[in-house]
């Protein structure tokens, strides 16, 4: 595996790829490599002849009273993850490399940013947009591989590159969980022994409204208060949103019809650790 530091240096690994008609698959990361990340790395294999992987944490995607400082950074260990997974090139620009002094360009994606992570983090989707189409012009990747458990954000990624045209096909994968249901996600190393044991109530929340619609209920806050009540459960919780939304736009309809596919999107406080998960689910 080669580790690239600089634009320049990669647009010229790309160019000479792209010249011999290599599949390039793209991992954008932020580092803190852990086992969905090598899942992601793995789908990027059976897909691409050459696999890139960008480690790079974001600073346009984080608020101001948010986690940018004490985000995990582990670039040693991220190393011996992107090679224990076939990556060939490891792109790790610095901060300066990514948003020189003179950068002007934002990006706005309208709708979609306005609800539920959008809202509660203002510019969040704003900054993941602009990072995103700044690393797809760079890689020129043929796909880019990106987890479901940051589901809004698999919505936005394809919104963007619908809109603007972007040849890069996008590849959601299944979220990876621990054996209490938990979602693995580098901000894990943040929860205590402790809450680590607790944290496995937000899949436990996402079952018990799996429950109820399997019993045949179909009214949304009905649904929404199944995972509320095992949420609250939990003193340390302190729910941002516990919502069955639809799967295409997000949209709450009051009563959920046969054939709509939906997902649950969860989004909770455990002690000081924000939290997201999500699953899918068709109604019958
Ligand atoms: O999901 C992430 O880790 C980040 O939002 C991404 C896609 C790498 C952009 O910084």
């Amino acid at each position: 595996m080669k580790i690239i530091n600089t634009i320049e240096e990669i647009n010229e690994i790309i160019n000479h790829l792209k010249k011999q008609n290599k599949i390039i698959g793209f991992v954008p990361t932020m580092g803190a490599l852990h086992k969905g990340h090598a899942s992601l790395l793995n789908e990027a294999k059976k897909l691409s002849d050459i696999v890139v992987a960008s480690v790079f944490v974001n600073p346009t995607q984080f608020g101001p009273n948010e986690d940018y400082n004490k985000y995990p950074r582990s670039l040693e260990n991220d190393i011996v993850v992107a090679e224990e997974n076939n990556v060939d090139y490891m792109f790790v620009p610095s901060t300066l490399e990514i948003y020189p002094t003179n950068t002007l360009t934002t990006i706005h994606i309208n709708k979609l940013t306005n609800i539920f992570e959008g809202k509660l983090r203002p510019g969040h989707f704003e900054g993941v947009g602009l990072i995103l189409i700044k690393l797809f012009n760079i890689i020129k990747p043929n796909y880019a591989f990106f987890g479901q458990k940051d589901y809004q954000q698999t919505l936005v990624v394809k919104q963007i590159v619908k809109d603007l045209n972007v040849d890069t096909k996008i590849i959601v994968c299944p979220t990876i969980r621990l054996t209490s249901g938990l979602a693995i996600s580098s901000r894990n190393t943040y929860l205590s022994e402790d809450e680590l044991q607790q944290a496995g109530i937000l899949f436990k929340a996402m079952e018990s409204a799996k429950d109820i619609i399997e019993k045949g209920e179909r009214n949304r806050s009905n649904i929404n208060a199944a995972m509320r009540n095992v949420l609250l459960t939990n003193k340390n919780i302190k729910i941002d949103y516990a919502s069955i939304v639809m799967a295409e736009d997000l949209t709450e309809p009051n009563i959920f019809q046969p054939g709509d596919i939906t997902v649950l999107l969860l989004a909770v406080y455990l002690g000081n650790t924000r939290l997201i998960d999500n699953s899918l689910i068709t109604f019958y």
